[in-house]
């Protein structure tokens, strides 16, 4: 069964189902946003009792893509968003998340975090929003080094959207190459790949290791693991390749230009490693990045999609936010209520939207349609038939 979404605070929080399911709901969004007349009907997704649900994105990190995409995707589906920078807010004089979680959560129906230095603050909301009897709903954003769900939920749609059959059939080989240990969006991935399975080259330095606990959680699954040090070992095999950034930001104790020059020899996107790749590969990076990718690499280069990639992230949160928030709404209902008929009983024919109209007459032959308690107006027979509202007898056509 499609598990009901909550609080997102790890990978682990999607079943196998629930992942699939919201690659379908992209799917079917990404087709309805790109057309511009049903576009319109995505905006009634995030409304409660007719209001914009409130949205606050909190956030400690830059962010390019995460902060953007759930600010828009917000926006696409009438949702309101404010953003907060941590810096201004009192966490940054030392107020715990838990006490933040209990000022705001009254006020706000959800609560995007992201923290770059706090890996648990997700977490802490989540709890004090329990303890407070609360209903805000938690989305993590990235954090610290730990995990960034979303970011996953984007990664392995774009994987799934390519081809879908062979990323289920888990016959996909992968290679995660970089900064193992403190890429967040790996972990979270890792997790979530160990239901779909696959081969998985992890390529960094010797001496930085996947965290145990992500270990943990994909042992025994359908995931086979193997590290090694040089991508040019198995180029020739790898489908997905997901390249990431020197995490500077997320190492306390810093990086200096000596690792960052033999990061990018060892774990970039050379020409030799480029030479050598299958030609059908597909190459992704969750972005931002450093210099272990060329600047303007996918216009040279069509294998390298993490742009179509990024793109993909307000499509993957608009699905996620919609399951979430409108778990039963149906799009075809949503998009059918938003089409427009004409109507007649004024000065003009007008046309109105589907939702306006709350009854028909119970007559075959009359085309009156109700859009107020008691206002009727006539729309064409054929159009009345199509419509799916109670029934009920007009004014002209009640037995006396
Ligand atoms: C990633 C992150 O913040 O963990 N970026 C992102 O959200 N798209 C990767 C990174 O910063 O390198």
């Amino acid at each position: 069964m499609v598990k009901l979404l909550r609080h997102i605070i790890s990978a682990k929080d999607f079943s196998y189902l629930t992942l699939l399911e919201i690659f379908r709901n992209t799917q079917t969004i990404k087709e309805i946003y790109k057309d511009e007349k049903r576009r319109q009907a995505l905006e009634y997704v995030l409304l409660k009792n007719g209001k914009p649900l409130r949205f606050r994105i909190l956030t400690s990190a830059p962010s390019t893509r995460t902060i953007s995409s759930f600010e828009d995707a917000i926006e696409a589906l009438g949702g309101s968003s404010k953003l907060q920078l941590l810096e201004f807010s009192s966490i940054a004089k030392g107020e715990t998340y838990w006490s933040a979680a209990r000022i705001l959560g009254p006020r706000t129906d959800c609560i995007i975090i992201r923290d770059d230095r706090n890996e648990h603050a997700a977490q802490e909301m989540q709890e004090a929003m329990s303890a407070y009897n609360l209903q805000t709903v938690i989305i993590n954003a990235g954090s610290g080094d730990r995990e960034h769900p979303t970011q996953m939920l984007v990664d392995l749609y774009t994987i799934w959207e390519h081809n879908q059959e062979k990323f289920e059939s888990g016959d996909n080989t992968y290679a995660f190459v970089g900064d193992l240990r403190h890429s967040r969006t790996i972990h979270s991935l890792l997790i979530s790949l160990a239901f779909f399975g696959g081969t998985i080259y992890l390529i960094g330095p010797a001496e930085e290791e996947i965290p145990g606990w992500v270990l943990r959680e994909t042992a025994g699954s359908k995931i086979k693991i193997k590290k090694i040090a040089d991508p040019l070992a198995v180029a020739s095999k790898i489908d997905y390749w997901y390249f990431t950034r020197l995490q500077d930001n997320l190492r306390p104790e810093g990086v200096n230009q000596a690792q960052k020059t033999e990061y990018i020899k060892k774990y970039g996107a050379s020409e030799e490693l480029r030479k050598i790749m299958k030609e059908k590969a597909t190459v992704l990076h969750p972005l931002p990045h450093g210099k272990e990718y060329q600047e303007g690499l996918d216009c040279i280069d069509p294998r390298f999609i993490h742009y179509q990639q990024a793109d993909n992230g307000f499509y993957v949160r608009m699905a996620l936010l919609k399951m979430i928030f409108a778990p039963i709404a149906d799009f075809r209902n949503i998009i059918g209520e938003n089409e427009t008929i004409e109507v007649s009983g004024y000065l003009e024919s007008l046309e109105i939207p589907i939702r306006l109209i709350n009854a028909i007459c119970i007559m075959s032959e009359c085309a009156r349609v109700r859009i107020d308690r008691n206002e009727w107006v006539k729309t064409a027979i054929e159009t009345k038939e199509r419509l799916i509202k109670p029934k009920v007898f007009c004014p002209e056509c009640r037995p006396i």
